[in-house]
């Protein structure tokens, strides 16, 4: 299985950074880079680096990640929307987007100070020669204050995704209520790409497409600035029309604050002031996004004001988070097995989508099958919270499926049967880190070791404290 994950891995590798897959998603994706590098340091700590850094040159100065890094030798139409639909260097030329490089000028989930902490834990001999941690910090840290001040458009301290890609679950149903509001871009004006690799039954319909194609002309057309007021695209009143608070977007800044952290010690700081501003997110997504009746997370909808209620794999997704009230780690673990979700009893592996909800389709993009990173996240989760056995199975099920679905990119829940393109980087890159890691002394390294907690109540995982 190592053999075969590795080898997707080294298919996929351009020489600087590596593809999702070369079909459906032939560039570097923000995300998906910081996953890969999660399991390519099992294969090459160097490669995985060097993964990092790639990404890490097409910062903007903003601050801001793209969420997609373009190649320049891939031809325009082998992906929509391309280069010359974003215009970075030109549209985004105010926030600071790079001249040398192509970008979109949206964002992804930010998970790479994670990434990078894990990348560095693999070989810090050959992280300390390369000087990884000192390059890389400042960017990163660039990285969390662009999105803890420019996105924190509802005003609680949390960050808000203005497009459904920056979440990364495209699909979702939480999104349909806020993206009801956006007129779709005439489907003549734009030509989808996804669906000469992927079944039309597995991807988004053409009217959500419109919808995404609207929201990211806006944006651009409001040159991707975020402060209201400043000449934001959409209905011209400075406010992007759609703008969310998502569970497992915030969920992951603060992971990746707690890393952040650990980086800062690493370089002679105390870090001290990262893990209490991670517990204090915590506190805020606690405070924003937790619904005690339903037992998980739900969005909210910064435009109404509204939690939005739909059951998505994302309102579990903060079980990863070393400081949660462990009522709350409790109450996630019991949503995750229970009718909803059904792990254990019906389904394999996490459904990305309440299994009860109306909008419910095992096959189609993050409306009901399981993806492999998310999956990866609730097993460390279960695991940082003593669930031992739970995470061992659910381990043991995210192996099997990856391998036998040949590494594919989403599978249906109840059988495990492929979904989307196979061969897809992250599966493999994940599978590689469920076979090689030792968990628990690395998910020990993101509990707050250097403090007394103020405000978090939670589980101590592994060696840490
Ligand atoms: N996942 C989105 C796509 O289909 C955005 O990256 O391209």
């Amino acid at each position: 299985m190592h053999q075969r994950a590795a080898q997707v891995l080294h298919d996929n590798w351009t020489g600087t950074s590596t593809v999702p897959s070369h079909g459906l998603y032939p560039h570097q994706w923000s995300w998906d880079s910081a996953f890969i590098a999660i399991g390519l340091r099992h294969l090459s700590p160097l490669r995985a680096q060097i993964e990092l850094e790639t990404l890490l040159d097409a910062q903007w100065g903003d601050g801001r990640i793209p969420h997609i890094v373009f190649n320049p030798s891939v031809p325009l139409d082998a992906y929509f929307p391309s280069p010359d639909f974003w215009r970075s260097s030109t549209a985004g030329h105010a926030a600071g987007a790079p001249r040398t490089v192509q970008t979109s000028g949206i964002v992804q989930p930010p998970v790479h100070a994670l990434a990078a902490w894990l990348v560095h834990l693999s070989d810090p001999g050959l992280s300390r020669a390369r000087s990884f941690l000192p390059r890389i910090y400042p960017r990163l840290a660039a990285w969390h204050r662009y999105l803890l001040h420019r996105r924190d458009l509802g005003g609680g301290g949390l960050a808000s995704v203005v497009h459904p890609w920056e979440q990364g679950m495209d699909n979702a149903p939480s999104w349909d209520t806020p993206l009801s509001r956006v007129t779709p871009a005439p489907a003549h004006s734009f030509r989808r790409a996804d669906l000469d690799h992927g079944a039309a039954e597995d991807r988004p319909t053409d009217l959500d497409y419109g919808r995404y194609v609207r929201l990211a002309a806006d944006y651009r057309d409001g040159e991707y600035r975020d402060v209201p007021g400043e000449g934001y695209g959409g209905d011209g009143d400075g406010a992007s029309e759609f703008a969310v608070e998502d569970p497992a977007f915030n969920a992951l800044l603060i992971a990746s604050e707690h890393a952040l952290a650990r980086i800062a010690q690493e370089l002679g700081a105390t870090g001290t002031a990262r893990h209490i501003r991670a517990e204090r997110l915590t506190a805020a997504l606690v405070d924003r996004l937790w619904d005690p009746a339903e037992g998980m997370f739900f969005c909210r909808d910064v435009r109404t004001g509204e939690l939005i209620p739909e059951r998505g794999v994302s309102g579990l997704i903060p079980l990863l988070l070393p400081t949660l009230p462990r009522d709350i780690a409790a109450t996630l673990v019991r949503t995750t097995y229970g009718p909803h979700f059904g792990l254990g009893d019906s389904t394999r592996l996490v459904p990305s989508y309440d299994l009860t909800g109306d909008a419910f389709d095992p096959h189609r993009y993050w409306r009901g099958p399981a993806w492999f990173n998310t999956n990866w996240l609730l097993e460390r989760g279960l695991r940082l919270h003593g669930e031992h056995a739970r995470a061992e199975a659910l381990r043991t099920e995210l192996l099997d499926t990856a391998d036998t679905s040949g590494f594919a990119e989403y599978v249906d829940p109840f059988t495990g049967e492929a979904c989307g393109a196979l061969g897809f980087s992250w599966t493999a890159a994940l599978t590689l880190d469920l076979l090689h890691d030792v968990p628990d002394a690395e998910y020990g390294q993101l509990t707050h070791s250097a403090h007394d907690s103020k405000l978090g109540t939670g589980a101590k995982g592994g060696n840490g404290a």
